[in-house]
């Protein structure tokens, strides 16, 4: 794929990780993976299934490293590459095996993993959502106290961020909690439905000193979790969780599931890579108008809340494609109300 520059050496090592996560991966999975790479295939000469599961097996390192790599590469290929070898990413035996490796890599090197969208988004996520979350309060504090000077105002809302109660889903490494712990949240909590992803991500916090994050196995489609959070965060679970055979049903049950754990008045702060700002508000609209259907049907009186576009990162690196400009990235904040 254009755009990733890896050495030689990087590229063979990155083939022997992903065979031996191959390796774990079902017999299902390994199909559906070779089913999408044959989509590729139907173009060219029919391949012997061995053949494909290995090619499949090869991509996948490519589509991994696509993850974190460049925001330069050129569109066509990417989004190629993109939809024909990412569809095991939609899979939990997918992560688990990834997770295996990642932690047999922390523990015998101290890597920390896949650092999705890169480290420079991860940063710009985690300052950018400060500042809402400062903006938000500073506004409710002046609205509630009117005779409270800027100072006073600045103080009590560098408090409260610390009482912000965070919830990051499909955490990962969980790294995206430490940076926000270092903006000066406090209240953290990472949920993965891969134990490998909460062990790893356990054993990077307490390595690096975020011993108070709290990290716990669960499925976000089916969330055991009975708290709501002022400030929800997702980089990369949608999109994951979109990549699933079953995709378009399964982000129907994300909408659902997610705006349960917002409380009212809270946000929901997306990043992803799959979809651009427009079509993740389309697709708030969507699960508002569900919502409003059913109150209608149930003939209930506000049931439920909605989520609302509330602001979104301007400032990712761009790039011009067939005469549009357009970002890698999105990153958009919803309020629930
Ligand atoms: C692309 S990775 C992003 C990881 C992390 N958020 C980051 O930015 O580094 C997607 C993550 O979502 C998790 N995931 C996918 N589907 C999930 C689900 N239904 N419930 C909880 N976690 C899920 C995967 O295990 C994986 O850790």
């Amino acid at each position: 794929m254009a755009g990733i520059r890896l050495p030689p050496e990087d590229i063979d090592i990155s083939q022997a990780r992903a065979l031996s996560t191959a390796d774990l991966i079902s017999d299902d999975d390994r199909s559906i993976a070779a089913d999408s790479w044959s989509i590729k295939s139907d173009y060219g000469s029919t391949l012997d299934d061995d053949q494909r599961h290995a090619d499949a097996s090869e991509a996948l390192a490519a589509a991994r490293f696509c993850a974190a790599s460049d925001y330069s590469s050129d569109k066509e290929e990417a989004d190629a590459e993109t939809f024909t070898f990412t569809s095991m990413l939609g899979y939990q035996s997918y992560w688990d095996a990834t997770y295996a490796d990642e932690l047999t890599n922390f523990r015998e090197h101290g890597d920390a993993g896949e650092v999705w969208f890169g480290a420079d988004v991860m940063e710009m996520v985690a300052s950018w959502t400060k500042g809402l979350c400062i903006d938000i309060s500073q506004r409710q504090l002046q609205n509630q106290h009117n005779d409270l000077d800027d100072d006073s105002v600045s103080e009590s809302v560098s408090q409260d961020l610390a009482g912000w109660s965070v919830v990051d889903v499909g955490t990962g490494n969980g790294l995206l909690l430490q940076e926000l712990a270092k903006q000066g949240f406090s209240d953290l909590t990472g949920t993965d439905y891969s134990e490998g992803a909460i062990n790893l991500a356990r054993s990077l916090a307490n390595r690096d000193g975020f011993t108070g994050i709290k990290l716990l196995v669960d499925d976000v489609l089916e969330t055991k979790l009975d708290k709501k959070f002022e400030l929800v965060m997702d980089k990369g679970t949608l999109d994951a969780i979109g990549l699933h055979q079953d995709g378009p049903i399964k982000r129907i049950m994300y909408w659902e599931s997610i705006s349960r754990l917002v409380a009212p008045g809270g946000l929901l702060v997306i990043t992803s890579s799959n979809n651009t700002k427009e079509e993740l508000v389309q697709e708030v609209e969507n699960f508002n108008q569900r919502k409003i259907g059913e109150v209608e049907e149930e003939e209930e009186e506000g049931k439920g809340g909605l989520l609302w576009y509330l602001d979104h990162i301007r400032s990712y690196p761009t790039f011009m494609f067939g005469g549009s400009v357009g970002s890698r990235v999105a990153t958009v904040a919803f309020c629930f109300r």
